[in-house]
């Protein structure tokens, strides 16, 4: 490897699969292409977009507070320009100039594509400021997927439309998109061996600590404390862990916050 100038950094991480991330208020619905998204949670299941201020997008969806995040297939490629170039701010209604057939979706009524090869509806929980593009946080509330879509997607029927970044300017700006024709497919055993027994270790710690931090509240609390200390030093682990698992149970509904 060889340093790289930081400039390029997005394009580093890509190619990533990009959602549509749909909203409307107002009586106009809009819609833009974003990479920079992620699950965040599975329980409660929270999905993250990054949005820049200038995005009628983000306007869109501070206003309502309900968005929907659309995958595409990669036959829609010659269309993507309308959601990731230009701005409905501009073009009114550029998502039907795309050809896209814009539809309600039955759970929040969050605007979806019918040409999606999947969305979810979401309502938006928080707006996290981060840099020049901010965080929006998002339930997920309901999910709907082609046929192609069993549990795990088969990709028989869908290709992912996939970005691999644009160039830059002085002179013409081309983005690129990619799709896969075929894709080699392994199936891995969950921790496998030889690591079997370190990812056994790894649950029965965990098992073990939150044993213990359920009787948080009903035995001695320095008993609890005596108990987790000796537990930890039994599994070999750093008592400043223990903040984590703690943490951890904490979010699993285990032990409530003092
Ligand atoms: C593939 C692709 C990915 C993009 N990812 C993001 C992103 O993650 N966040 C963002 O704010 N803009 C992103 N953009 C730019 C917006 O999609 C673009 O500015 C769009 O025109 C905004 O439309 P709007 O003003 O109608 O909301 C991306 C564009 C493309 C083509």
């Amino acid at each position: 490897m060889r340093p790289i100038n930081l400039k390029d950094l997005d394009r580093l991480f890509y190619p990533v699969v990009p959602v549509v991330v749909t909203a409307e208020s107002g009586g106009r619905v809009g819609g833009m292409l974003a990479a920079w998204w992620s699950q965040l949670s599975f329980n409660p299941p929270l999905i993250g977009v990054a949005i820049a201020p200038e995005r009628y997008t983000y306007r869109l969806i501070k206003e309502s507070g309900i968005f929907g995040l659309n995958l595409l297939d990669f036959k829609h490629v010659d269309r993507t320009p309308y959601l990731g170039d230009v701005s409905e701010r501009f073009l009114r209604d550029k998502i039907k100039k795309a050809g896209f057939t814009i539809f309600k979706g039955p759970a929040l009524g969050a605007p979806l594509l019918k040409e999606a090869s999947a969305a979810v509806e979401a309502r938006l929980t928080k707006i996290v400021e981060t840099g020049d593009h901010d965080l929006f946080v998002g339930r997920v509330e309901a999910a709907y997927a082609i046929d192609d879509f069993d549990g795990m997607w088969k990709l028989r029927s869908y290709r992912p439309l996939m970005y691999l970044g644009r160039t830059r300017r002085p002179g013409p700006v081309y983005r690129f998109y990619i799709s896969a024709e075929s894709y080699e497919k392994r199936m891995l055993e969950f921790a496998g061996d030889p690591l079997k027994r370190y990812h056994v270790l790894r649950i029965k710690a965990r098992e073990a600590i939150f044993r213990v931090v359920r009787e948080v509240g009903r035995a001695d609390v320095n008993e609890v404390a005596k108990k987790l200390g000796e537990l930890m030093k039994s599994y070999g682990l750093d008592t400043a862990d223990l903040e984590l698992y703690l943490k951890e149970a904490i979010k699993a509904g285990l032990v409530k916050e003092a």
